[in-house]
């Protein structure tokens, strides 16, 4: 970084702005020499403050995320009350203080937070009250002073509201989804709004911890490790924290009538699994295989990233499972293979997260072509046997998609899971175990903790094969037909 001239004048004239102390005139006038001064010759120019982006720029999702800032932690109190017994309406009561610690990427006098359906009440910059108003999906704030590309700012944003059962656009559950005894949560791709203030894209990645306050007996569950859990009045707080960076879509603070169980896994990695205290052992019995994935996926692909694993078996359905980082969520009962993926996943998908939703295959594919090795693995089915039936079938959905560019309600169609898992078996068989699996692990090495896109991927295998690739991911990423040779 060059050496910047003192920006102290300026920053004192706009905290006066702030304090209404002197009068416009004579600010505007102060302000306008001051960039004067910094625009001298030879100096770096002054801040230039502008509003940051509503959206992070996903062409699928163009109002998440959040542009000019980058979220470093958020600090989540929530406090919850379920719904009452049926025939009550399926809603709960949320109210939360999230204290968001972020750093300004641009030069800004106003940034947006994502935040669906609840209603902030203030927002506190740096310890001083902001003015801030609220549209569709979007809180946005007017820091004074203004924030400086680099410059730090902790946002403590005060919240709340009712909670139903919010939907994706293709109408399925998602976000903060209430359930009788408590809530599910998981918000892949843009649903952490429905729940606190966020930057929801995987591109800002940021660091969590929990403090969820749920009625005595109930239990909240989010990511990374308890810490512990206090009583008193009635209601129990639940202190997680989860160090690992994390995209937001991970993020879970699901709450439920869980029975806790804590082990340690064949590899070290401590496992906490929350099994609703309604499931019969054969809907969670799978779970007990997850030591060995650990050390099967750990062969594949390195070292387990995060401080700890675990899984959420509840009661009510969402109708999938999702890879919740270090707590993979399944909505009623947990089945060997779908136990597989979504702990492939935290390798594939959550350490290295997609650059664009348009890249949802390194995710899917990755999970999917997991769980066909796990399965070999566990002497099932080869993976081998999987890709030739797959290539066998002509009726396919697989055959008539572009993989790379799925469309933002394409996401989950079984196109994705199922062609990536083949692309992946396929560069295999065409660069040879060593190189495939070289690919695989550099790619969490070289990737891990942010995010990488399609392009990456195609490079990454490029360089360690020593291969020119392009004619094998067009076929099989670009052009929608079955590929016939590559
Ligand atoms: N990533 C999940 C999986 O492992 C699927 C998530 C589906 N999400 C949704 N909003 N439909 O399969
Ligand atoms: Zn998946």
């Amino acid at each position: 970084m060059p050496a910047r001239p003192s920006h102290r004048p300026s920053t004192r004239i706009a905290r006066s702005i702030a304090l209404g102390s002197l009068a416009t005139g004579l600010i505007v006038a102060s302000l306008a020499g001051a960039a004067g001064a910094n625009a001298a010759p030879g100096g770096t120019p002054g801040p230039r403050y502008a509003p940051g982006s509503e959206g992070a720029g996903d062409p699928y999702f163009p109002f998440a995320g959040n542009g000019g800032i980058d979220v470093q932690h958020y600090a989540l109190d929530l406090d919850y009350t379920p719904p009452p017994p049926a025939p009550a309406p399926l809603e709960g009561r949320l109210a939360g203080v999230a204290t968001i610690d972020l750093v300004a990427t641009a030069d800004i006098d106003r940034f947006n937070l994502d935040l669906r359906g609840l209603t902030a009440s203030s927002v506190v910059v740096n310890g001083k009250s902001m003015a801030f108003t609220q549209g569709a999906g979007e809180l946005v704030v007017t820091p004074r002073p203004r924030l400086k590309t680099g410059q730090s700012a902790t946002v403590v944003v005060t919240y709340g509201g009712t909670t139903g059962r919010p939907t994706d656009i293709e109408d399925a559950l998602y976000g903060w989804v209430t359930t009788r005894d408590g809530a599910m949560v998981v918000s892949e791709p843009d649903g952490s709004s429905t729940w606190f203030p966020v930057s929801d894209h995987p591109t800002d990645k940021a660091t969590y911890s929990y403090e969820i306050t749920v009625p005595e007996g109930r239990v909240a569950v989010a990511n990374g490790l308890l810490e512990g859990s206090e009583t008193a009045d009635g209601r129990t707080t639940w202190r997680w924290n989860a160090p690992d960076p994390m995209a937001a879509y991970l993020a879970t603070a699901t709450v439920g009538d869980f029975r806790l169980e804590q082990y340690t896994a064949a590899n070290g990695t401590p496992i906490i699994d929350a099994i609703d205290k309604s499931r019969q052992p054969a809907q969670y019995a799978n779970l007990a295989r997850t030591s060995d994935m650990l050390t099967f996926f750990e062969g594949l692909y390195g070292d387990y990233p995060f401080v700890s694993y675990g899984a959420i078996v509840d009661n009510d359905s969402v109708s999938y499972a999702l890879e919740t980082q270090t707590r993979s969520f399944f909505s009623s009962s947990a089945g060997l293979g779908t136990v597989a993926h979504e702990l492939a996943h935290q390798w594939m998908g959550n350490q290295v997260s997609p650059g664009r939703w348009a890249d949802i295959w390194l995710n899917e594919g990755w999970a999917t072509y997991s769980e066909w090795m796990w399965t070999e693995h566990n002497g099932g089915q080869t993976a081998d046997a999987r890709f030739n039936a797959l290539m066998s079938s002509s009726s396919q959905a697989a055959w008539n998609t572009v993989l790379a560019d799925p469309g933002p309600f394409g996401l989950f169609g079984t196109p994705v899971y199922n062609r990536g898992a083949a692309l992946l078996h396929a560069l295999r068989e065409k660069v040879g175990d060593g190189v495939f699996f070289d690919i695989a692990k550099q790619w969490v090495a070289r990737f891990g903790g942010g995010t990488a896109t399609t392009a990456d991927f195609i490079a990454l295998s490029e360089e360690v094969s020593h291969q020119d690739l392009t004619a094998f991911f067009d076929v099989w990423a670009y052009q929608p037909p079955k590929p016939t040779s590559w």
